[in-house]
Formats: structure tokens, sequence, C-alpha cells
């Protein structure tokens, strides 16, 4: 079954039932080597779920649940089912902040185990249409809850015995955020530390949340980010990109934010919103990218933002959706 949450939507299972959760797997097209996150109600179902929460962690939880943040916590042995975890020894672990979901989880008594609401590789779904786009006759049905609020999906942390806190995967709570409840700080997965975009790099560590490592996010068109400290530089790179493409017999289509739209021509221009509002940004992202779909757009060219607040996850599904072809001007 297929219902909102405040980040996106979900598919969700009882996650201590096995023939349940490989479905999710099956419906989705995942590789099974990518674990699931639980989704929990209230605080008692923490128990019997997870072995320990540290006081990070419990901080982490008091500020910021029911929320966008994922903790990775050491799982009971048997709680959940292993294709839950993946053979992993730890469980990903979120509350979400939608009425909708809490509900589901109380009602259905169990822990719910669900990935984004996507077929694999695909943007995560911000609306009911967009998993009935993926899925519609491989699952149950969909709660169709409207528009989700932050369009990207949750942060997932660890939170260190010693203070630190790892985030493996950024998302709705940012890393700003986490800073204030973190007494040990706060710092990157080292796979996470490339987000620039290097495609040179190649001695990345393997991430530590395991679906970092996939391509993801994509729309079927060729999509290449354009970087660069000067507006008007990166807006005339990707004009002649866009002139060049249509040239070239392609539908092409950019990605802007609101101070830039004037400067672009194409046969489909999206904006997400403004620069100094990343979380209309957030928000936009990934229906923009179904939407570039649904034209019929083959090429896409997208503007950078600041990787502050919400504009790190944006611009880490950005750079995944284009496979992390980035152009610098
Ligand atoms: O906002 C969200 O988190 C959404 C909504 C539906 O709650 N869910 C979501 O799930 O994004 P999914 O499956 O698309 O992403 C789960 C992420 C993956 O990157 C996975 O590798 C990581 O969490 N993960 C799950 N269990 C983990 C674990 N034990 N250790 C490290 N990473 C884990
Ligand atoms: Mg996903």
């Amino acid at each position: 079954m297929a219902f909102p949450t405040e980040t996106v939507y979900g598919l969700g299972a009882d996650a201590r039932n096995t023939a349940a959760v490989e479905a999710i797997f099956a419906a989705k097209g995942r590789p099974s080597d990518n674990p699931l996150i639980v989704h929990i109600a209230d605080m008692s179902q923490l128990d019997g779920l997870v072995t320990a929460v540290n006081e990070t962690g419990r901080r982490l939880m008091e500020a910021f649940w029911p929320g966008p943040l994922t903790l990775v916590l050491p799982a009971a042995p048997g709680a959940v089912s292993p294709r839950v975890t993946a053979g992993l020894d730890t469980v990903a672990v979120r509350m979400p902040a939608h009425d909708i979901a809490l509900r589901l989880i109380a009602a259905a008594g169990c822990p719910v185990a669900a990935p984004s609401a996507n077929r694999s590789g695909r943007p995560s779904p911000t609306l009911a249409g967009h998993v009935g786009d993926d899925l519609a006759g491989r699952i149950d049905g969909i709660v169709d809850g409207g528009p989700t609020g932050v369009g990207v999906e949750s942060t997932v942390v660890e939170a260190g015995d010693d203070g630190v806190v790892t985030v493996l995967r950024p998302g709705g709570i940012t890393v700003e955020q986490l800073a204030r409840h973190a007494e040990g700080g706060v710092r990157l997965d080292a796979a996470l530390q490339n987000a620039g975009g290097d495609s040179e790099a190649k001695d990345m560590p393997a991430p530590r949340s395991p679906g970092m490592k996939y391509t993801h996010y994509a729309p079927r068109g060729a999509l290449r980010v354009v970087s660069g400290s000067a507006p008007e530089r990166v807006a005339d790179r990707i004009q002649a990109e866009l002139d060049a493409a249509r040239a070239r017999g392609e539908i092409t289509g950019v990605l802007a934010f609101d101070e830039h739209l004037p400067f672009y021509r194409a046969d489909c221009v999206l904006s997400l919103g403004s620069l100094t509002a990343l979380e209309t940004a957030a928000h936009r992202l990934y229906a923009a990218l179904r939407r570039f779909d649904d034209s019929g757009v083959t090429f896409i060219m997208a503007e950078s933002c600041p990787q502050e607040g919400l504009g790190a996850a944006v611009m880490n599904r950005l750079l995944k959706a284009a496979g992390q072809q980035v152009i610098y001007v």
C-alpha cells in the first residue's frame, strides 16, 4: 500500500513479514542489497526494534521526530525481516510527520517498512499520481493525501557514542539543524564528500547508506548540471547547450531558478522557485523531473544552487539524476 509522508510517498508493508517485504522489492524492481527504512508512529514501537539508543540519538529524536530524519540504530535480532535490513546489523528508523502516515502505521499495529513509492531509479513520488504512473497494477492501492510537503526524502544519519552525527544521505533535516543538537559536530559520510560532482574521482569509498551508490531519480532525457559563480556565464553556457541540442533535433528542457528564468529559450522551461527559498526547490524537484518526461523532453540543462540548508539535498538529488555530469564554467 502506498501512502503519503511529509517527504515523499512511501510503499509500505509489515516489516516483520518477509513475503510482504519481498513484494515491495518486486514492485519497485529494487536491488535486494538496499535496505528499507522502518516507519513507526510512536516511541513505544522502538522497544524491541533496536537494542540501544545513545544520548545523541535521543536528542535527535526529541528535536526532530516526528519529522524527516532517519536514524540508523543497532537492530534487535529478529525484530524485522532480514530483507528489510539487507543483512546489516543496523536498522534505519523514522517517525514521519504526516497525519495520514501516522494513522496508517498505528492502525497497522506493526513497524512499517517503506521505501519511496517509485520504480527503482525513477524520481521519488511527491503526488499520488506519480505513484500510479510507476506502480499501477503492481501494488494493492494508494492513499491519496495530495502533494507531499518537503519533497525530498528524509535525512539518514548515524549518531555516534562520541556525539558526532554522520550524515549518510542529505534530506529534509539540514546539516545546520542537526549541528544545533550534535555536541560532537556533524560529518558527511565520506561517500558524500564528492557531492560537487567530480566525475574524475575514482577512489570513492563505498557509501555506508547502500542506496546512495545507485543511479537515482533520473528523468528519461539526458540531464546535465551547470555550475559556476557567475550567473551570466552559467546562463550563457546553458543556452548555448540548449541551442546546440535543438539544432540536433532534441526536445529541450531547462530547470532554473526564478532569478534567471527570463534568460532561457527551450521547449520546456521549469522553475525551482527563488534561490532565496530553497525549500521550494526541494518541493518541486521530483515533479519537475517527471514533467520533462511527460513533455517528451530529451535533453535537459539544470542550474545548480548553493549547498546550504535544503540546497544540499537538492544538489545531491540533482547530481544523482544527472549521473554526476556537471559542467563547470
Ligand atoms: O523520506 C523518506 O525517507 C522516504 C519516505 C517514504 O519515508 N523513504 C525513503 O526510503 O526514502 P528509500 O528506501 O527510498 O531510501 C532509504 C535509504 C537508502 O539510501 C538506504 O540505503 C538507507 O536509507 N538505509 C536503510 N537502512 C539502512 C541501514 N541500516 N544503514 C544505512 N543506510 C540504510
Ligand atoms: Mg528511494
